[in-house]
């Protein structure tokens, strides 16, 4: 199967929430993971103090038709795309979006990888997207294999 990646950072528009921020997350995810399931899409979802960066992989079609559904959601603006391209395999093959919220700090004061996506002037490159995803997909796959070790 052909698959594609994409990766963007949006600034978040608080005017736009219609709920307490926790209710607000755990009802979209509640939403694109439902949507993400039948569009084969899955990938990750980071929220970063002003911003949230999120990786999209699956077919070509069905990542660009997400990507577009995020730009057109009105609590997200100022878009920036990180990675487009071609992948040969999911970094998040079994996460209909996998999320952690880094807004404290501390994930970030223990990894340094994390580090480059807390708010700062400057984009985020491809690179430092691709460690700080990779981290939370080795943490996965780390997870996956120790349960199969002990048949969980
Ligand atoms: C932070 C964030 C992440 C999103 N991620 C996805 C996603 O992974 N897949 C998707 O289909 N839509 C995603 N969206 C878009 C919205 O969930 C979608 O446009 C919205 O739920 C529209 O559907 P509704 O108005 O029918 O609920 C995302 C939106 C936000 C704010």
């Amino acid at each position: 199967m052909e698959l594609y990646r994409a990766c963007y950072r949006s600034k978040i528009r608080w005017d736009k929430m219609r709920l307490p921020l926790p209710d607000e997350i755990d009802k979209t995810l509640l939403r694109i993971r439902r949507i993400n399931r039948k569009a084969g899409v899955t990938g990750a979802l980071l929220l970063v103090d002003q911003h949230i960066v999120q990786v999209l992989e699956g077919r070509p079609g069905q990542v660009l038709d997400t990507v577009y559904c995020v730009m057109n959601d009105p609590r997200l603006h100022a878009i920036e795309g990180i990675v487009h391209e071609p992948a040969e395999f999911r970094l998040f093959p079994n996460s209909l979006m996998f999320f952690r919220d880094l807004t404290d700090g501390i994930a970030a004061s223990q990894h340094a990888v994390l580090r480059p996506l807390l708010d700062h002037p400057g984009d985020v490159t491809r690179d430092e997207a691709y460690l700080a995803f990779g981290h939370f997909a080795t943490e996965l796959l780390e997870g996956r294999l120790t349960n199969d070790m002990l048949m969980i």
